[in-house]
């Protein structure tokens, strides 16, 4: 219950509009009564009284009361829906707004999928319980209590009859439901098994053949397909029973009332429009028991969507601003990290009492093996975590005093797969400064290497990227992300692997323009070209999250350690230092 109190203030914005929802939709079961009970007296002017006028008269009424209904029931559906809209549209993007705020540690510990299924399905199903459920209910109410009004002044003991047949006719139809939905998703689940498996064996369909599985293949496709037939024709045996049973109970329910009615209207106390009404009242009433019985298996699962909601909204960012946090002043980008330990998960450090000293403008390499920590360290010097024991300094500022935007403005990260999102290329450039004019951005570009190759495509810098854009290449990427640095201007730069990907071709190019772009800065970077990392001013070697060396290229090669040793192997090998360190 205590969900729906929090949720509350979302609602009660659109509370007014909900009343004026459900008072409409009240008024059109209202009006619904009123036309059945009308059917049956235009039954009897037409099969009784034989009355031309009245029949004439009672038609029209008919057709304005429905004129009306209709229009009454415009306004209702069109209400809910934007009452729905609007809740929906401000719940979701409060929790989105939410998930921006939270650590990158929450992020590493869950599949984005399982997010995205909160995002999206989840507050659907809230939306739907909490807006348009119980706008719903006030419709069946009024149909309920004014239909057994109704039945019980026709004709009480026919009205218990009812009252007795349509919950159990409903129980029956929810059973069956049930069993057909839960089958239907087992279908679906195997369908996909089905087409995962066919997709994974024709796209590596060498390897297969190769290998000669090609048998073993077959056998695995034909017994996920046998499992699915399974399933299928259960659910064709579940259909095939519930269709005849449903109905029959439905005309077993109709014959009691038509025969016990039926005499009535034979031995004259009942008039044949009465029983009429009586039995089309009888049918409406199957609406507010079917929906009772809904709304209880709804709310249960809008429970456990608002569990899964909250559960987001109640994780608190584990870096965030300390209340006396202050703006960190335009920096010149001295960095130091004293005895800095850290562990994602406190039974496994990752890095244990580094210490080094970057001065404003030096270029600090990071080299080591896959695993050393080196990711880690510069996701610490950007403060994505926090470091679990020791601290970092930036201009004597210990990062965790100061706000994460003032610090964050000063910093850019070209990681080893930029990011673009859809829009232009202009835009995605300017997410490094939305202010930038066009003629900066034209200049950030130049300095990237970009401009040539943003002219080329179809309309410039107007180019749509991301999803449905444009396919560019990894070093075309990367260099968009490299003017993105550039207008952001920022004092230290982070650079972790940013040329790993690319060819030697597009390295070259990007190389040029992270030069350019390293100048004046202080910068980390994580690479494993030979050549750069021989200019950095400072190396530090990083293996099992220990820095064990540490000085500049020369020095390093002449205490012939693991850098030595990662060097010659390289030059031996022309491969990455990255690449030989996996050996070690
Ligand atoms: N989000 C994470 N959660 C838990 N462990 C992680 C996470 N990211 C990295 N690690 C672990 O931390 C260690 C260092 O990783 P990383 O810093 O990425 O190394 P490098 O960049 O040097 O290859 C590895 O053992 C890795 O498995
Ligand atoms: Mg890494």
């Amino acid at each position: 219950m205590s969900y729906y109190s929090r949720f509350y203030p979302f609602l009660k914005p659109s509370l007014p509009r909900m009343t004026g929802a459900a008072l409409l939709v009240m008024a059109v079961a209202l009006l619904n009564l009123a036309l059945l009970r009308l059917a049956g007296v235009l039954w009897d002017l037409i099969t009784v009284a034989r009355d031309v006028s009245g029949m004439t008269r009672a038609i029209g009424l008919f057709l304005g009361l429905m004129i009306v209904q209709g229009l009454l029931s415009m306004g209702h559906s069109y209400l809910t829906a934007q009452v729905s809209q609007r809740i929906m549209a401000g719940f979701r993007t409060h929790v989105f707004a939410h998930l921006q705020t939270l650590s990158l540690s929450f992020f590493a510990k869950r599949r984005t999928g399982e997010i995205l299924s909160r995002l999206m399905n989840d507050v659907n199903v809230i939306q739907s319980t909490v807006t348009e459920t119980p706008i719903d209910s006030a419709k069946q109410v009024v149909t309920f209590v004014g239909g057994v009004a109704f039945l019980l002044y026709m004709n009480w003991r026919l009205c218990l009859l009812i009252l007795l047949l349509l919950p159990i006719l409903v129980l029956v139809a929810r059973f069956f439901g049930r069993r057909l939905k839960a089958l239907s998703t087992s279908i679906q689940d195997q369908t996909a098994s089905i087409t995962t498996l066919a997709e994974e064996v024709l796209s590596g369909i060498r390897v297969v053949k190769s290998f000669v599985q090609t048998g073993r293949e077959s056998r695995r496709f034909a017994s996920r397909i046998d499992q699915a037939q399974h399933i299928a024709l259960r659910r064709a045996a579940v259909m095939a029973i519930f269709v005849p049973t449903i109905t029959l109970l439905t005309f077993a329910a109709a014959a009691a009332v038509l025969w016990y009615g039926g005499r009535q209207v034979i031995d004259g106390s009942v008039s044949p429009g009465d029983l009429f009404a009586f039995v089309l009242f009888a049918g409406i009433l199957i609406g507010p028991f079917g929906s009772a019985a809904r709304v209880f298996a709804q709310i249960k699962e809008a429970q456990g969507a608002m569990q899964r909601v909250f559960e987001i909204l109640d994780q608190q960012p584990e870096v965030q601003d300390r209340p006396d946090a202050v703006d960190l002043p335009p920096i010149s980008g001295h960095v130091e990290t004293h005895h800095v330990s850290f562990a994602y998960d406190p039974r496994q450090p990752v890095l244990s009492d580094v210490s080094f000293e970057a001065k404003p403008g030096e270029m600090v390499a990071i080299v080591g093996p896959t695993g050393a920590g080196k990711t880690t360290l510069v996701n610490l010097l950007h403060r994505f975590y926090d470091p679990t024991e020791g601290a970092i300094t930036i201009d004597g500022y210990d990062l965790r005093k100061v706000r994460l935007e003032s610090l964050y403005r000063q910093i850019a990260l070209v990681p080893q797969e930029s990011i673009l999102f859809g829009g232009t290329i202009l835009d995605n450039i300017r997410y490094g400064r939305e202010t930038a004019t066009e003629e900066e951005v034209i200049a950030a570009s130049r300095a990237a290497n970009a401009h040539d190759f943003i002219m080329a495509t179809p309309d410039g810098y107007r180019t749509i990227v991301g999803e449905k854009g444009v396919n560019l290449s990894g070093g075309q990427r990367q260099r968009l992300a490299i003017a993105r640095a550039v207008l952001k201007n920022p004092r230290i730069l982070i650079l972790d692997e940013a040329t790993s990907a690319l060819d030697s071709e597009s390295e070259r190019l990007v190389q040029e323009a992270l030069d350019r772009l390293m100048e004046g800065r202080t910068t980390f970077l994580i690479a494993h070209r030979l050549t750069t990392i021989q200019q950095a001013d400072r190396i530090l070697v990083l293996n099992k999250g220990r820095i064990v060396e540490e000085g500049t290229h020369a020095s390093l090669m002449e205490r012939k350690g693991l850098y030595h040793y990662l060097y010659t192997l390289r030059l031996a090998e022309g491969e990455g230092l990255e690449a030989s360190g996996e050996r070690l």
